[in-house]
């Protein structure tokens, strides 16, 4: 029964069929590992050529829900989305949900990378602390939605590092490590991730029994 729910009253996911709600790809190979010990069979949207909605929340929770029920409609199965980011203190929390957009419609991270370095730099640079953000909705074809959000600290360095990972990665260094993100080797960064972090409160509440 798709609707069963467990004592914290989250509804439970059955194994079986998955639309992974994202159209990029570096995510979705995240989002395949994470999942495979569930016996989750993970399909990404682009692959079923779903259309991919446009993000008109202003906050990430809002993004992944509507990612994720857009799917889960079209799809007629349950869906995952993950909306995600890089939020820098110094410069309140940007870019954040638009962390993507920063990198242009060529998707130039090289660009975005500087764009959060020049931006660093114009506010004083007395603080480089950042932190990465993510929100997890899993939704249901009836409309029913749950989410989640996992956190990773950091800083940002510069020059960028590193040639592993994608987006932000090579100018973010996690707390209490010397590499960053792209020199972390990938199993070890999607243990320690904040898409770890909010993967774990998700398979704990919804992947129950
Ligand atoms: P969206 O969630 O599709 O709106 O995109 C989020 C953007 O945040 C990505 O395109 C990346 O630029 C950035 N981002 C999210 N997670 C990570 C990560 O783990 N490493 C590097 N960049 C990330």
């Amino acid at each position: 029964m798709t609707d069963a729910q467990n004592k914290q009253g989250h509804r439970q996911l059955e194994k079986g069929k998955l639309i992974v709600a994202s159209h990029n790809a570096g995510k979705v190979r995240e989002i395949r590992d994470l999942l495979a010990p569930f016996g989750i069979e993970p399909i990404s949207a682009g692959e079923l050529g779903l259309p991919e909605p446009e993000e008109t929340g202003t906050t990430f929770q809002a993004n992944a829900e509507l990612k994720a029920l857009a799917a889960a409609k079209a799809a007629n199965l349950p869906a995952l989305a993950d909306d995600s980011g890089l939020a820098v203190e110094i410069l309140k929390g940007a870019p954040g949900i638009y962390s993507a957009r920063w990198a242009g419609p060529q998707k130039d991270f090289s660009l975005a990378m500087e764009e959060v370095e020049k931006a660093i730099r114009e506010a004083g640079a007395h603080d480089r602390s950042a932190h990465f953000v993510c929100g997890l909705a899993l939704a249901w074809p009836d409309g029913h939605v749950e989410y989640f959000e996992g956190t990773v600290d950091g800083t940002i360095i510069w020059p960028p590092r590193g040639d592993r990972g994608f987006g932000y990665d090579p100018i973010f260094q996690p707390l209490r490590r010397l590499e960053t993100f792209a020199e972390i080797e990938p199993n070890e960064k999607h243990a320690m991730s904040h898409r770890a972090h909010a993967f774990r409160k998700l398979t704990g509440a919804c992947f129950g029994q």
